[in-house]
């Protein structure tokens, strides 16, 4: 189990698990980020932009949540999870999240905790909205379920932990406050950005009334504040209607699999897919590719910085943010997933690729165009990674 008592001792001493937290501390990285990409000044935005999402949103001790979005996260599971770590009189778990994750997360859900320096690749950083393991299409939002199966299976071959010895009750609470953390974060930084791009902050002018960035009332800053929220929790309500289909695939046997299976190779070493080309030949995880996360290209490369020079990453890495992460592409041949091995995942992984990474979809073609694969062709590759995983059937490798 996870939960050793080096760990406990760690969020003792660092983070003082039952310890107060009066506020989430501003998101200064992307401050910084949106400083460099608009030469503007965003400290006024940054201020702002963090005391609307307190006003709405609550502190660390005491989550809130604006109206909107309780058809998503319901309150009480949030007083439950946020807070010290303590236990009520019939057992009852409080504090769930400094319990269970902020070690590496963070208390904010910024994925920069304690433990996070070394691992590769780093905690999920919530405040992007962005997942990795999900069964939704690319640019949506997990579904609760996906959140669960995270938590239940952890991702394999990272840091990230199963929790399916936590009681089903308390992991509830924990999707909640994810989602909550996710919401919030994306709040905070699509607000800080309209702030700049639409509001007219970032001039060295101050910012008229009307204009300033607030969490109610009739203004424009309200408004602008306003939308940002509908967008950001109508993509949370929205995330289980876009589970992407999986086609059930020929019931085949015998030849027929071996065949499929040598189609699968080829299309995995040909130019359509060319899963070759950052997975090397046999998926072997051999083909040199430097490319990293989106979450540390934000302030890397999309910026014009290095991601190796500590020059370059010295004031982000002062604001907080942790040291770019290269996104390396699996070695296919050791049956290690982290977002699942299942043949209905694998053909998902195909279509959509996987978010906040280089990996991209395939499209799903009806008749071959030489642009994208048909569904018989998806399952052809979907049989050929199953054909590399290692692991005999028992085990939870191959199946189809
Ligand atoms: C020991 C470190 C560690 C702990 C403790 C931990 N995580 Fe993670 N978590 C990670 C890492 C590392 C990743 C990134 C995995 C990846 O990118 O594939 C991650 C990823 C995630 C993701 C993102 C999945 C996705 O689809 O992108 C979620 C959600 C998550 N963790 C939730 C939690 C919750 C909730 C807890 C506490 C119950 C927790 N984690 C505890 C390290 C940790
Ligand atoms: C541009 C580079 C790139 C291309 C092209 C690419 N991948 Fe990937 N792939 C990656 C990276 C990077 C990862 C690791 C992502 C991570 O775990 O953060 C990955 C991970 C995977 C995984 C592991 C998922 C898991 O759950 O751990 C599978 C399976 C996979 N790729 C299959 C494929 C297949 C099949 C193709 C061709 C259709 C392909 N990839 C094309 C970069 C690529």
């Amino acid at each position: 189990m996870w939960r050793s008592p080096l760990l406990i001792l760690m969020c003792a001493a660092l983070m003082g698990c039952d310890a107060p937290v009066g506020s989430f501390a501003p998101n200064d990285v992307f401050s910084l980020t949106l400083a460099r990409s608009r030469s503007a000044n965003t400290e006024a935005a940054g201020r702002d932009a963090a005391a609307v999402t307190q006003a709405l949103f609550g502190t660390p001790d005491q989550p809130k949540i604006p109206e909107g979005a309780k058809s998503v996260v319901d309150l009480k599971r949030l007083v439950r999870a946020a807070g010290a770590v303590s236990s009520e009189k019939d057992g009852t778990h409080l504090g769930l999240y400094r319990e269970h994750c902020v070690t590496c997360h963070g208390i904010d859900g910024g994925g920069a905790g304690p433990a996070s320096l070394y691992q590769k690749p780093h905690p999920r950083n919530f405040r992007h909205g962005v997942f990795k393991w999900k069964s939704t299409e690319r640019a949506a939002k997990p579904t609760r379920d996906d959140l669960r199966a995270i938590l239940q299976h952890g991702a394999g071959g990272s840091a990230m932990p199963s929790f399916a010895a936590v009681a089903p009750d308390d992991l509830e609470t924990l999707i909640d406050y994810v989602i909550y953390l996710s919401i919030r974060g994306e709040v905070e930084r699509r607000t800080m950005a309209a702030a700049i791009d639409e509001l007219g902050y970032g001039d060295d002018e101050s910012v008229d009334a009307d204009l300033q960035l607030a969490a109610r009332g009739e203004t424009e800053g309200a408004d602008v504040v306003k939308e940002v929220l509908e967008r950001v929790i109508g993509d949370w309500t929205s995330a289980s209607g876009q589970v992407v289909t999986v086609p059930e695939p020929d019931a085949i046997d015998g030849a027929a699999i071996a065949e499929s299976i040598a189609r699968g190779n080829e299309i995995f070493h040909g130019k359509i897919a060319n899963c070759v080309g950052c997975h090397g030949p046999g998926g072997n995880g051999e083909a040199v590719m430097l490319d990293f996360d989106d979450w540390g290209k934000e302030y890397s490369t999309r910026l014009g910085l290095t991601p190796s020079d500590r020059d370059d990453m010295r004031p982000f890495r002062k604001a907080g943010a942790l040291p770019p992460r290269p996104a390396e592409p699996r070695n296919l041949t050791q049956g290690v997933y982290r977002g699942g091995g299942d043949a209905a995942t694998l053909y998902r992984r195909v279509t959509q690729g996987i978010a906040g990474t280089p990996m991209p979809g395939v499209e799903v073609v009806a008749e071959e165009d030489g642009r994208g694969l048909t569904r018989d062709q998806v399952w052809d590759l979907v049989r050929y990674l199953q054909s590399l995983d290692p692991r005999p059937l028992e085990t939870g490798g191959p199946s189809t």
